[in-house]
Order: C-alpha cells, then structure tokens, then sequence
C-alpha cells in the first residue's frame, strides 16, 4: 500500500487522480490534499478520501475551513511551508504535483530530496526550473515521472529502448483555432472550449496560443536530455497519438489510446507495473482516420517564442514562463486580447537580453537567480501591461 500525497487536487489534474486512485484502491492510499480556495471541493474529498492532513495555501480560505471544520483542525496545515511539510513528509511513498504555476517548485524539491517518487504534472515548474530540478533528481537517485500524456507517452516509447534517438516526435492537438482564424475579439470564453482535453483554464488558454507545447518541447528537453532542434511537434487532431519517438535506426515507436489523463496518471503511480484501467478501449474502425500536419509558427508564434527560449537556455525559459503566465492572467481577466500574449512574451524576452536590461540573462544561473529572473519578468509584464 503506498501513500499518496497530492498538491492541487481540487484541479483537474488533481481530480483525476483521485478517480485513479478510487479504482486502485487496494495499492494507494491517499495521504494527504491540497487546494488553494476550493475548500467546498476540498471538503468533498476528504469525506471521500479519508486523507491524514491537508493544506490549504490561501490563508483566508484557510480560515474558513477552519472555523466551518473545526474537528479537521489539527490535520491542516496552510501555506507555501504546509504543501512543503506534506511534500517531504516521512510517511509519503508517491508525491504528485498537480499545482498550476511554479508555485510547488520547493515541495518538488523537497520530496526529491527526501527520494519520494515524483510525479510530476505541473509542466511550469519544470520549464523554469528543469536543470536544477534534474540536477537534484540525478544527485539524489529519485525517481520522476512525467504525467503530462505527451511525455508519459515519450518515457513508455524510450523504456523500450536504449538506442540513440533521432527525433521525438509531440503531437498536439492544435486547439480550438487549429481551423479558424486568430482574430484580436476572442473572448476568453471562446479560448477556453477545447476540442479534445477538459482542464483548467491556464493549461487551456496556453492550448489555445499553441503555448502549451511551446512550454512542453522545452519540458520534452529537460525531461530527456534532449535539444529542442529535435523534437519536432505534429499536429494530429484526435488526440489519440500521444508522441512518439523515432531511434537511430529510422524505426518509430508510439503510444495510443483514448484521450484520458487517468492513463499518464495511473502510469506515473504504479510504473513499471501496468494495472488494469477505466480508459475507454481504442476502436479503430470508429476512429477510421488519424490525420497528421505541420504547425503554423506564423498563426501560433508562441511556438517560435518556446524554441527560442529552449535554444537560449539559462534564465530564458523561466522569463518565456513568466511573462505567459502573467499574460494568461491578464487574458483572462479581459485586460488583453490573446493576440497580445505572444506579443508581451516576445517584448519580456527581448528586454532580457536587451544592453539596458535591469535583469540580463544568465546562461547557466543558480536556483535564486533564476527566482530572481522569474520575478523580474513578472514584474516587467505587468509592467508592460
Ligand atoms: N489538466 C490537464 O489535463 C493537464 C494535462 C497535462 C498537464 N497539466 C499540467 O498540470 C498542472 C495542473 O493543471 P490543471 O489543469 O489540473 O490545473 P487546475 O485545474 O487549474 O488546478 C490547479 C490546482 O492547483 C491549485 N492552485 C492554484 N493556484 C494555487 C496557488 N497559488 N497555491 C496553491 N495551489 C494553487 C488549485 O486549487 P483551487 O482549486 O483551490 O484553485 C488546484 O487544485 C499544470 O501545470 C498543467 O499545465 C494539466
């Protein structure tokens, strides 16, 4: 039996989990959850989980809790130093970051060091921190797996072998404006219908811009210790194609099935052992056709923005996620139109190279300098704003 802990699960990440687990009952037991302000939904799953402690960050919905809760009292914790406590917590076997944003970034590193086995949805944390955050992983012999489907599809094609690879081959849906065109009245509203994934709204304004594969090709290289020249992104609309990954060799070894993060969830739980599962069995004869094409870097420029940062390195993914992160916000609030993101990144960006730039970038920085360049760049966008 292995205990869980889980940061974020009242997301959509963190929701499926929970139904993982609900299936796998008698393997994981769920030790500890977390949320920011949904404490109704909070509330739900610990009457239905059972968890020893939970953490709520936000402090005013802590309170809440607490007085609505007051018997739950002694098992919540609060605060950026809660979800730390829980992360590194001697009696956690798994530890699944489902959080939005770089915000886990120290719970992270604290269950490696305490050799939790991680799981790692929450792809921010990885783009801005990756080389430290691998870095830890070698030094303390942890184990991370990836639970984003695309590099959980990569982690099973890779376990099968140990040749050089030529190419990795992403695969992206294309979003809600694969088809139609990008015009400065999208309402967040319009950005926030997904084809294909349900999930929360910063992961599906970033499927919209294409951004979240910009940010996934530099996750990819982190990952895998692979440069972005070669990874390649495909877009292959029904999502039933995870990614891919093509040996030396010229074979190419895929992963599919139904579009449903419990699969990468389950995977990354009980890996390298495979349970059976509630995913919807593949019917190709209804599927009848997979369709494959090249993105459009001029329609979607984040995409530029993502492998310009890749290829840079240093302090220049964490600046490519901060300003997206602040511009998203924004976007979402109404205070820009989603043409504007790419266009704020790229101004953050410049800025940060720039002769006259107040933070300039550092090739290979420490973890405060890249705290300091992901403030910065926070700051310079609402600044831009
Ligand atoms: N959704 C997917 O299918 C999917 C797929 C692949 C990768 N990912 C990645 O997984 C991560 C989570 O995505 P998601 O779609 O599950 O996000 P989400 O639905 O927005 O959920 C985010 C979770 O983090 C909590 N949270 C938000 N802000 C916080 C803060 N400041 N401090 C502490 N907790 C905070 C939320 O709590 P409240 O509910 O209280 O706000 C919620 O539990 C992202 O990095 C995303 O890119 C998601």
């Amino acid at each position: 039996m292995k205990n869980v802990c889980i940061l974020g699960s009242t997301g959509s990440v963190g929701r499926a989990a929970l139904e993982v687990i609900d299936n796998l009952k008698s393997e994981f037991r769920v030790f500890a959850l977390s949320c920011d302000k949904n404490i109704q939904l909070l509330k739900q799953q610990v009457e239905q989980f059972n968890p020893k402690y939970v953490c709520i960050t936000n402090p005013v919905s802590a309170i809440k809790f607490k007085v609505g809760n007051p018997d739950l009292s002694g098992s919540l914790f609060t605060g950026l130093d809660g979800l730390k406590t829980l992360a590194s917590h001697p009696e956690v076997d798994i530890f699944l970051n489902a959080l939005v944003g770089t915000i886990g970034l120290h719970s992270t590193l604290l269950a490696i060091k305490n050799k939790k086995r991680v799981a790692i949805a929450n792809k921010e944390t990885l783009v801005a921190y990756g080389k430290i955050i691998m870095h830890e992983v070698n030094k303390n012999g942890a184990s991370l797996l990836p639970v984003d489907s695309e590099h959980s599809a990569i982690h099973q094609c890779l376990s099968q072998s140990n040749a050089p690879v030529r190419r990795i081959i992403l695969t992206a849906s294309g979003g809600p404006f694969l088809h139609k065109p990008i015009t400065a009245d999208i309402t967040p509203e319009s950005a926030l219908k997904h084809p294909v994934w349900q999930m929360g709204k910063k992961i599906t304004v970033d499927s919209a811009t294409l951004m979240n594969k910009g940010l996934e090709v530099i996750e990819a290289s982190v990952l895998f210790n692979i440069p972005a020249s070669k990874i390649e992104i495909v877009i292959h609309p029904q999502s039933i194609i995870h990614s891919a990954v093509e040996f030396v060799d010229g074979s190419i070894i895929a992963q599919l099935s139904s579009p449903d993060m419990k699969l990468p969830i389950q995977y990354a739980l009980t890996y390298p052992k495979r349970y059976p599962s509630s995913i919807k069995p593949l019917d190709f004869e209804k599927i009848k056709k997979l369709e494959f094409m090249k993105p459009d870097f001029n329609k979607f420029p984040c995409l530029r923005l993502a492998y310009e940062a890749a290829e840079a390195g240093g302090t220049m993914p964490c600046v490519l996620n901060s300003a997206n992160e602040v511009a998203v916000q924004s976007f979402l609030a109404h205070e820009i139109k989603l043409t504007q993101i790419s266009e704020l990144i790229e101004e953050v960006m410049k800025k940060h190279v720039g002769a006259t730039a107040l933070l300039r970038f550092i090739k290979s920085p420490s973890l405060s300098e890249i705290e300091q360049a992901e403030e910065w760049a926070q700051q310079e966008t609402k600044n831009i704003i």
